[in-house]
């Protein structure tokens, strides 16, 4: 059987609202999220065991890595046993807020149940819970285009075709300087701060529901993310080229989920070279610059 190849595309927050601390530990959020047309490939081929090759030498090829969590998951919840041999080639930088390793986790388990017999595979209402378990950002790569999300992530509402319309093809930099930010204390940062430093639930989703009303709202207006404050406090390098960029290109930047990559939206015949060499001057020749679209 020759091996299926899926692609695993990046996700930038357009909208991040933080509401508030759950019980359980987690937090609520109110979020829009849109996939780019940067992506990681994922190969997989049918093997007698689960493996996986990783072109990043960053990155751990063992069990913790979220394709082999994916697939570990997977069998325990089909009792399928046969193997699958993958390989990855990454594009998405880890540690960035990109979504990156749960779109990996997504990507192979749309593998595996194509890969599995039918009796083994699973429903959407299936794969949905295993994603949810793998990550909070998992779900939302099961869906097609620019979704919001709700709860901790795993509930995902599609967009109306013509609210997806004023995003899809939309031109972006993404760019993210050496160092990542871990998610869990990037939240840890956010439940020990101020009073505050959520945005209560209500205003969060007033907000989302103007731009939705208004169907001559760009994406721009959509723009806000809660989670800068504490990152741009403990960061400096952040909201510093994001004033360079406002300054040379008059483009808004914002982070992309707990960070540490941030994006702008682009205006068409904007030339993306000189804002490519603004990101590397500022944060140093290692650092990950690219021109993408939302999907
Ligand atoms: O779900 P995921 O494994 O990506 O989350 C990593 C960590 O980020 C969690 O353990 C939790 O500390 C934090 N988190 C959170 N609220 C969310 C998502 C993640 O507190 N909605």
């Amino acid at each position: 059987m020759p091996s299926l190849v899926f692609a695993a595309p990046a996700k930038v927050n357009l909208l991040l609202a933080i509401t508030g601390r759950r019980p359980d530990g987690f937090h609520d959020l109110v979020s829009v999220v849109a996939t780019l047309d940067l992506a990681d490939t994922l190969e997989a081929e049918p093997a007698a065991e689960f493996s996986l090759v990783c072109d990043d030498p960053e990155l751990t090829s063992g069990p913790d890595n979220l394709v082999l969590r994916a697939a570990a998951a997977f069998r325990r919840e089909t009792g399928w046993a046969s193997g699958v041999a993958f390989r990855l080639r990454k594009r998405i930088p880890a540690g960035a807020g990109l979504g990156g390793g749960s779109s990996d986790a997504v990507a192979a388990l749309r593998a595996l149940n194509q890969l599995a017999p039918p009796d083994r595979r699973l429903h959407l209402p299936g794969l949905t819970r295993l994603a949810a378990e793998l990550g909070s950002d998992c779900p939302l790569f099961l869906a097609e285009g620019p979704v919001v999300l709700r709860g901790r992530g795993e509930r995902v509402e599609p967009l109306l075709p013509a609210e997806v319309a004023r995003l899809r093809g939309r031109r972006l930099l993404v760019c993210k300087p050496a160092f990542g930010i871990p998610t869990p204390s990037a939240y840890a940062r956010l439940a020990k701060g101020a009073p505050g430093s959520y945005w209560p639930a209500a205003e969060a989703e007033a907000w989302l529901a103007r731009w939705r009303a208004d169907p001559a709202a760009p994406a721009e207006a959509l723009l806000r993310n809660t989670m800068e404050a504490p990152a741009f406090a403990k960061f400096p390098a952040l909201p510093e080229l994001l004033i360079r960029l406002k300054a040379a290109a008059e483009v808004e930047g914002r982070m992309s989920g707990s960070g540490s990559a941030c994006f702008a939206l682009l205006p068409e015949g904007m030339p993306v070279a000189p804002l490519l060499d603004l990101v590397r001057t500022g944060w140093g020749p290692s650092a990950f610059a690219t021109e993408a679209r939302i999907a």
